[in-house]
């Protein structure tokens, strides 16, 4: 049962023509495009839809306020998906599109989907970086980009008001792995597929609501480009410039008419199963140098991580 990422993330929005226009100044390519909806296709295969919030074809909202209402995952197989299937009709309605897509609901009630993902292989340029004392590029420049074109979904994040939900539904049910956990904050999943640092990562916000959607390039030049361009079109930036300790992200985020944030992403960190989820002070795990400290940080805060499974035993290792 392996899932391996977002397939698609549905959005409702209440303005699907600047909402496009935000997601192609992102970088994000058209597949397909009506009156009702956008439809956006990244190389790994992906898929960003927009819809009105009110279009009769989005399911009933978890969130409140706009954004992804929808998330389908990938899964590897199609034995994979019967047994997605097969274990969630066991507690909840499950139901199969003619194109085999299963949809149902998770247990805060945000709708959820699967079908069969054959992911297209990525590939990146061989990265040389020149340092004191060590010259490992000689007589030629760094690859340019005019614009960043994300190549994939990252991670997609949802607020809520009880993390053991999500605990209890992702790890248990569908075999994420807890990669980290920010001390009741938010807890980090990893899909049993893929290799990032989160797919997924569940905010004790208090409140049902979509946060962001990230999107990876390349490197930090390609999250350059697209952070200045989209600055350029008018486009804003609560945080700035910066890298998560907590998954060694570089990030750039810009506030969205879709809702929430989209982020620019890179050099996340990869894991596996040998991988040790740790308990971060979620402060020092969410900044590691921005551009303007926000009002929350009015001092960055001392290191404070413990291994997981020191803290909390129950909810180390992985799910096998
Ligand atoms: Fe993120």
């Amino acid at each position: 049962m392996a899932i391996n990422g977002v397939h698609t993330a549905i959005f409702g929005v209440d303005d699907v023509e600047l909402c496009t226009r935000f997601f192609i100044d992102f970088g994000l390519e058209v597949d397909t495009a009506t009156a009702e909806f956008t439809d956006f296709k990244l190389p790994e295969g992906s898929h960003v839809i927009l819809r009105h919030k009110d279009d009769p074809s989005l399911p009933a909202p978890y969130i409140e306020g706009l954004g992804a209402r929808e998330v389908i995952w990938g899964v590897d197989n199609a034995e994979s998906l019967k047994e997605i299937e097969a274990e969630l009709s066991r507690d909840r309605k499950v139901t199969r599109d003619t194109d085999g897509t299963l949809r149902t609901i998770d247990d805060y009630g945000l709708a959820i989907g699967f079908r069969v993902f054959e992911r297209t292989l990525l590939s990146a340029q061989e990265e040389l970086i020149n340092s004191p004392g060590r010259s490992v590029r000689w007589n030629k420049h760094r690859q340019w980009f005019r614009q960043a074109k994300p190549q994939l979904i990252h991670h997609v994040v949802f607020g809520c008001n009880d993390l053991d939900k999500a605990i209890n539904f992702y790890r248990n049910r569908l075999k994420f792995r807890i990669t980290d956990i920010a001390r009741d904050r938010g807890v980090f999943f990893r899909a049993e597929g893929r290799s990032d640092h989160h797919n997924l990562f569940w905010a004790k916000t208090g409140k049902a609501q979509f946060l962001h959607i990230s999107l990876g390039v390349e490197n930090i030049d390609e999250l350059l480009a697209g952070a200045n361009h989209m600055q350029r079109q008018g486009w804003q930036s609560k945080l700035g410039l910066g890298r998560h300790r907590i998954s060694s992200t570089l990030y750039f985020y810009i506030t969205s008419p879709a809702g929430g944030e989209a982020e620019y992403s890179a050099d996340t960190d990869c894991l596996n199963d040998d991988w040790q989820p740790r308990i971060w002070e979620p402060l020092f795990g969410n900044q590691h140098w921005v551009a303007a400290l926000p009002p929350f940080l009015e001092k960055l805060p001392d290191e404070d991580v413990k291994l997981l499974a020191d803290e909390r035993p129950d909810l180390a290792g992985v799910v096998r």
